[in-house]
């Protein structure tokens, strides 16, 4: 049997995420000892973790360089890897808005100036009520563009509300709900397709007991 290579999101949602894989039986103690290391076998599971930045997870199930990961719905709406979307984990939920001014209005505005680190959420937005948009792309921190007026309003995620609130702007339009998902390589899935489906299995149940 050979390895299976496990992506998980650095920070506290992988730190979820681990917890209900080692549930499922998939346990790599040594994770828990070190937190500068970034990769952790369990030789006898056949079993590779490593922590990677959230929205690099994808990237890595799509070249096969992990066969399975978690990823937010929010990256996979951005970037549309091709991979296999097999759970949705109901964890690290969120939602995809715009937000701007309490005052905003789209009146008067022709083109309207949105900053956003996910420009393809926003252009698909856009497009579908029908309004110009000029893209400013940004890394992050993007609550301070309407603040100094280098965009009309922000398409970003707000979890909950804190940013918005101390720097006094405001939900608009909620766009999407967010929230991670399980995926998979889809050429990976067919070899190691006996032991993702275990992992799968708990997982769901895993994830209906604590949505009941
Ligand atoms: C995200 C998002 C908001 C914030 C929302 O930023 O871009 O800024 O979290 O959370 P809240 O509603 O709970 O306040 P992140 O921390 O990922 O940093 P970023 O500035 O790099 O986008």
């Amino acid at each position: 049997m050979d390895m299976l290579n496990i992506a998980l999101p650095k920070g506290r949602l992988g730190e979820k995420v681990y917890s209900m894989f080692e549930k499922a039986g998939f346990e790599c103690p040594s994770i828990k000892e070190n937190n500068r290391k970034l990769i952790f076998e369990n030789k006898e599971l056949k079993l590779r973790y490593f922590w990677v930045k959230p929205s690099d997870v994808a990237i890595y199930v799509e070249h096969g360089a992990a066969d399975i990961g978690v990823a937010g719905k929010d990256i996979l709406l951005e970037y549309e890897p091709d991979v296999y979307e097999l759970l949705d984990l109901k964890i690290g939920k969120c939602k995809m808005a715009v937000a701007g001014k309490k005052d905003f209005s789209y009146e008067n505005q022709k083109t309207v100036k949105v900053a956003t680190k996910f420009k393809n959420i926003a252009k698909k937005y856009y497009s579908g009520i029908g309004k110009d948009i000029d893209i400013i792309h940004l890394n992050g921190s993007i609550e301070i563009a309407p603040i100094l007026g280098l965009s009309d309003v922000i398409v970003d995620i707000v979890e909950t509300g804190t940013t918005l609130k101390e720097n006094n702007l405001t939900v608009l339009e909620d766009i999407i709900p967010i929230s991670a998902r399980f995926i998979a390589n889809k050429a990976n899935f067919k070899f190691k397709g006996e032991q993702i489906e275990k992992i799968v299995n708990s997982l769901k149940e895993q994830v209906e007991a604590a949505n009941d």
